[in-house]
């Protein structure tokens, strides 16, 4: 049997293979059928006068999913995706698919989502897993390269970690459990035993809200580094991102077409140095008091805005012509490609309006924004519009961050930690920092977030035999998947998701 993918390599060919029918049209003696193996896709081309009448018969009742194993001469095609079509001599039926559920119009969101176990078959969803998969691949070759060893945390823990309003309770046999938020506490035990370690886990969070960035179980990539400070973490995590984002560029043209991304976004990731902010700055950015490129957050937002509304009438002018024209009277053909037009136009000035409608949000919020506070989805939406890279800000105020940050010497207030946003509104796709070794700061943290400290003592054993400075960060997965794909909503990224309200499929 040969794969889809490797159809380039049988070129004039006959080949046998064995897919999946994802779409099928009719023309005079012809049967066009989409197939699709999970390696690719391609057009298998069935002519009358080349096969016998049952095979013929088979080719033109069959619907969308059933199964097949074909046998066709390879031929190339640049016009198709994947350049090669199949040219049918023999076809078999192996299953068949009565009604299946997802056609090509278009479905809400909770009916795909209740179909989830289907909607994976669909093209978009197919290039957004292939995606995740090379980003996985990449992830492991940077760390492996780098000479970290990976190592895995446990998913039963006694204790929170990331704050205990987002803890899942479960039973551990008679004691009580919770699923882990993160591997960071015993990456660090691992990272005194091995030095460079990452843990690549399922983390777990009840975030109570429906939100397009949240998951309650996402996969984080955790490195952690003995000897490292926060300097060293974010040159760390610099170099990581842009390995990753160009490996898939790299490697992932098909998919990243087929989702029509534009790549244009991505094209400084490799040259341009992330900007690295403190909090201060970043907070003087969201409230307009300071420049970058010789305008405010507030003048570029306003300009987008007056852009927007450009754009909207624009789109209005030519729905209106098009309009007229086909008031005065056209053929049927010329009507139809007009009213697509229409159609799209319409379309585009709906996604318009909503992006003109959030921008005045932004600015009143970011106006109102108070110092101290964590950064909500749209400031990291106001400080990464200035930017076409990703933006790291560090040195934050501690009582956001978490138990184990490191303060830092010279201003007390400030703990070491760093988030890294990501541009187009994805916001933070990388939490990190360097923690805590002093002993005594490091219990009265664990105190002051009313944490069980005898939970924490093998922790605090860290700090006591051979304590060294040392830091990390966790990139969570899914986000990263989000960004690179410009899917809309997170739940897209991983194949079955697990959000606030859905636990099936
Ligand atoms: O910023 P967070 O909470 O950091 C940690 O968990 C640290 N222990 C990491 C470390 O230093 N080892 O989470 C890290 C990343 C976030 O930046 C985000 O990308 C992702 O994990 N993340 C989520 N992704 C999807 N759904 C959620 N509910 C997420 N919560 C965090
Ligand atoms: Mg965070």
């Amino acid at each position: 049997m040969i794969q889809i993918k490797d159809f380039k390599d049988f070129d004039g060919k006959t080949v046998e293979t064995q897919g999946w029918v994802t779409n099928r049209r009719s023309s005079k003696g012809l049967e066009f059928l989409i197939l699709r193996d999970g390696s690719g896709f391609a057009q298998c081309i069935v002519n009358k006068d080349d096969v016998s009448e049952d095979i013929f018969n088979t080719a033109s009742k069959l619907t969308q999913e059933s199964s097949v194993k074909i046998k066709g001469n390879v031929v190339k095609d640049e016009k198709q995706t994947g350049g090669y079509e199949l040219h049918v001599t023999e076809l078999e039926l192996i299953g068949t698919s009565v009604d299946y559920p997802i056609s090509n119009k278009e479905h809400g969101i909770e009916f795909l989502m209740d179909h989830r176990h289907l909607w994976l078959r669909s093209r978009r969803q197919w290039a957004i897993l292939k995606i995740r998969n090379r980003l996985i691949f990449a992830v492991h070759n940077f760390f492996q390269k780098e000479g970290f060893v990976q190592t895995d945390s446990p998913i039963f823990t006694p204790n929170a970690a990331e704050g205990s309003t987002t803890l899942f309770a479960s039973k551990y046999y008679d004691d009580d459990a919770y699923l882990a938020q993160t591997g960071q506490l015993y990456g660090e035990a691992m990272a005194m035993a091995m030095g460079k370690i990452y843990t690549f886990g399922p983390t777990f969070r009840a975030e109570k809200s429906k939100t397009r960035r949240h998951l309650s179980e996402f996969w984080m990539i955790e490195p952690e580094m003995a000897f490292y400070d926060n300097e060293m973490n974010m040159d760390l995590i610099e170099s990581f991102i842009k390995y990753i984002v160009s490996d898939v560029m790299n490697n992932c043209k098909t998919e990243l077409e087929m989702l029509e991304r534009d790549t244009t976004v991505f094209k400084n990731i490799t040259s341009e140095a992330f900007p690295r902010l403190t909090y201060d700055e970043a907070v003087d950015i969201i409230k307009g008091k300071k420049k970058i490129n010789g305008n405010t957050s507030i003048e570029v937002l306003e300009a987008d805005l007056a852009d927007i509304k450009n754009q909207i009438d624009d789109c209005k002018e030519e729905i209106a012509e098009k309009e007229k024209i086909i008031a005065a009277g056209v053929k049927k053909g010329k009507r139809n490609f007009l009213q697509n037009r229409i159609d799209t136009l319409k379309n585009d000035i709906h996604k318009l309006e909503i992006k003109a409608g959030n921008i005045p949000k932004w600015i009143e919020s970011a106006a109102n924004f108070e110092y101290g506070n964590d950064f909500g989805g749209s400031d990291e939406t106001v400080i990464t519009r200035m930017f076409d890279v990703p933006v790291m800000v560090y040195n934050w105020p501690h009582q956001i961050k978490a138990f184990y940050m490191k303060r830092d010497a010279a201003s007390p207030e400030l703990a070491k930690g760093v988030d890294v946003l990501a541009p187009e509104g994805y916001g933070e796709i990388v939490g990190g920092g360097e923690r805590e070794t002093d002993l005594n700061l490091l219990s009265g943290k664990i105190e002051e977030h009313k944490l069980p400290m005898k939970e924490f003592e093998w922790y605090l054993d860290l700090r006591k035999y051979g304590s060294v400075p040392h830091a990390g960060f966790g990139l969570g997965l899914e986000r990263t998947v989000a960004w690179i794909c410009g899917t809309q909503h997170i739940r897209e990224t991983i194949p079955f998701p697990r959000y606030y309200g859905r636990l099936r499929p």
